[in-house]
């Protein structure tokens, strides 16, 4: 289970500081995942960045299994807005930079069927020798989603993982990426600002305010993995609740 305890963060400048996310407490169990829906603005990446590591200086707790997170214990599996991939590394090696620290002819042939696996679901296989710039954007987010599976990580954290992506593109990829998550179950929390998004992927939505930002509603979602809803009264219901709540937190 992952516990965020009052979390509060401010950037400091010369003469300024600024209280981006204030007093966030939220928790997610195990093999949960959860959608954050926020303006833009109001500190979704910093509530990533806190989570995962990169950003240290916060107010609150952060506790994996109720252990402090700690970057070099627990494994934190990060899909970045922008892919995240090297540049000078092929998609094989991109997909298998966390294998790199524990040597790669070291791993087990369990674990080299699980990356086949992984590798083969997100039709990758083709792809295995061509490096990123040559590759379309849905591939990169198809080869950054490979890398944090095969990484198994304890928390899998998203930041806008589709929004780069045309509409076909999107669908498709959320698909690939439902299906996976479903194989697999990572804890995760991934960041959008798309409500339907929110509805197809999340067990649970949180809306956060806008900045300084706190959490304004959790829902529990009903609709979780349920694509051909768009007619039905309870999609209708369960979104415009959503739009309501964003209307009143989002001034
Ligand atoms: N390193 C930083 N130093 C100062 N201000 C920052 C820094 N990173 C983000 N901000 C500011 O904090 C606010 C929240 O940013 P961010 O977390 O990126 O929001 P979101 O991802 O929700 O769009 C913004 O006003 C942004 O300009
Ligand atoms: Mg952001």
């Amino acid at each position: 289970m992952i516990e965020v305890k009052e979390l509060s963060v401010s950037y400091t400048g010369d003469k300024t500081n600024t209280r981006v996310l204030n007093n966030i407490n939220l928790r997610l169990n195990k093999g949960e995942i959860v959608a954050i829906i926020g303006p833009s603005g109001c500190g979704k990446s910093t509530l990533i960045n806190c989570m995962s590591g990169i950003l240290g200086s916060y107010e609150g707790t952060i506790t994996i299994d109720e252990e402090s997170l700690n970057p070099k214990q627990h494994s934190i599996g990060l899909i970045p807005q922008n892919y995240g991939l090297l540049s000078w590394k092929n998609v094989y090696d991109n997909a298998t930079l966390s294998l790199k620290i524990k040597k790669k002819n070291n791993i087990s042939q369990e674990y080299k069927v699980f990356i086949d696996n992984i590798l083969e679901s997100l039709s990758l296989k083709p792809l295995l020798k061509r490096f990123p710039n040559e590759l379309s954007g849905g591939q990169k987010q198809r080869v950054s989603i490979a890398r944090a599976f095969i990484m198994k990580p304890d928390l899998l954290l998203m930041d806008e993982p589709f929004s780069a992506l045309d509409a076909l593109t999107r669908e498709d990829t959320q698909e690939l990426f439902l299906q996976l998550w479903k194989s697999y179950r990572p804890t995760t929390m991934f960041i959008t600002h798309s409500i339907e998004e929110a509805v197809y992927l999340g067990g649970k939505i949180i809306i956060l305010s806008s900045s300084p930002s706190s959490i304004v509603k959790i829902i529990d979602n009903p609709l979780f993995g349920m694509r051909n809803f768009k007619d039905k009264n309870e999609y209708l219901d369960t979104t415009s609740l959503i739009r309501k709540i964003i209307k009143e937190g989002w001034k």
